[in-house]
């Protein structure tokens, strides 16, 4: 095998689709490391149970994968304080640390290692940022874990064989039933339940944030930029933004959102869906019932307060593409339409109404 991918942290929602892009080139093999493997068989594809927190599990697992060329680093640690936006540093920092450790001990062959990071890099998630976002603009005020997590990653490459590079999406968003924090269902489950009610199809944020320049990145899309990134010369130890290509405004798609739906296109009309929508579970069972729909859950179908969080923003959202495509990466995705497309399989699929 021409490469032997490591993806640690590969059922998440950042790399679940490098796993599928990386299996379509013949090329490839992947193992997937995580603590909860699915008992999922495939050719050129296994996944070895890993505790990535603990040296030893981690020791253990690349020592099952000497032949390993390329480590992309998709995990995290458990959100420590969600209310200010802070993420846990020295547990994110530490298991990237057992990665490299283990990955140096045991694999002579490491040609690359590619860390996924975000738009959180330039403090997206703080309130307005510089715009737009360019990879070498000053970090803000930490803690960030992904500038400790970078600075270990560039730090540990020097003077080395492999070379490194880092991933910046925006939003993440996908056909991913498994994942209720994804606004492809918030927005299908929103228009279901304003439907159902006879309502229009208001917006449930911030006006600001209805007008708002938006980006956002497709999965395939980022998993064809960390597939670049971790084999294009150009790409060798720099970080690049990868976006869809294109930007959006809330209100230019909800009146496409509303036609999908039969709805009359509402207005702003801001709301703390967490706590809003919390008594409408049983609401969500008659929909279910209603369009005979796969029984699950509201909570399994959507993570209200994410959209708290995603519609709450005030501000512009527009990360430099210009770095990604003189460097050779030229993938673009329309992301009204791509939105569109996956509520649709949503639909199709009887997971959202
Ligand atoms: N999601 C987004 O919208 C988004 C946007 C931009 C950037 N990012 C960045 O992308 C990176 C990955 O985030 P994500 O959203 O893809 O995360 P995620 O969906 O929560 O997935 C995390 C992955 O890591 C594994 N994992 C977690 N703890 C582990 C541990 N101790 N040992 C081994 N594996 C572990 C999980 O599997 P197990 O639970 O089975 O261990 C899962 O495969 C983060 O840096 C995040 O900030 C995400």
């Amino acid at each position: 095998m021409q490469h032997v991918a490591v993806i640690a942290g590969a059922t998440g929602a950042a790399a679940k689709r490098l796993v599928e892009v990386l299996l379509a080139d013949p090329a490839w093999e992947v193992v997937g490391l995580c603590r909860r493997p699915p008992a999922l068989k495939r050719e050129r594809l296994t996944y070895i149970a890993c505790d990535l927190t603990d040296a030893a599990s981690t020791r253990l697992a690349l020592a099952r994968t000497p032949q390993a060329t390329h480590l992309f680093y998709t995990a995290r640690a458990q959100f420590s304080d969600a209310s200010i936006g802070v993420e846990d540093v020295a547990g994110n920092r530490a298991m990237l640390q057992n990665l490299l450790d283990g990955a140096e001990a045991a694999c002579p062959g490491l040609q690359h290692v590619h860390l996924v990071e975000g738009t959180k890099w330039y403090g997206m998630h703080l309130g307005a940022m510089r715009l737009p976002a360019h990879e070498d603009d000053p970090r803000h005020m930490p803690p960030n874990f992904y500038y400790d997590q970078q600075d270990l990653l560039s730090g540990r490459a020097e003077g080395k064989r492999w070379t490194w590079s880092a991933s910046r999406p925006g939003f993440l968003y996908d056909f991913a039933p498994e994942r209720p924090r994804n606004l492809v269902p918030l927005i299908g489950a929103w228009a279901g339940i304003c439907a159902e009610l006879g309502l229009p199809l208001d917006f449930p944020g911030k006006p600001a944030c209805y007008d708002a320049l938006m980006e956002a990145t497709d999965a395939t899309q980022l998993a064809r930029g960390m597939k670049w990134m971790a084999t294009a010369s150009a790409a060798r130890n720099e970080p690049f933004n990868v976006t869809d290509g294109g930007l959006f405004r809330w209100s230019r798609l909800w009146p496409k959102i509303a036609r999908l739906y039969g709805l009359e296109c509402g207005s702003p009309r801001p709301l703390n869906l967490g706590r809003w929508m919390a008594d409408k579970g049983p609401l969500w069972e008659t929909i279910v019932k209603h369009h005979n729909l796969v029984a699950q859950p509201m909570e399994a179908v959507v993570t209200w307060n994410f959209g708290d969080f995603l519609w709450g923003l005030e501000h512009d959202v527009v990360s430099s593409m210009t770095k990604s495509r003189l460097a050779g990466f030229h993938d673009t995705i329309d992301t009204e339409a791509r939105i569109l497309a996956h509520l649709q399989r949503y639909r199709e699929a009887r997971l959202l109404p």
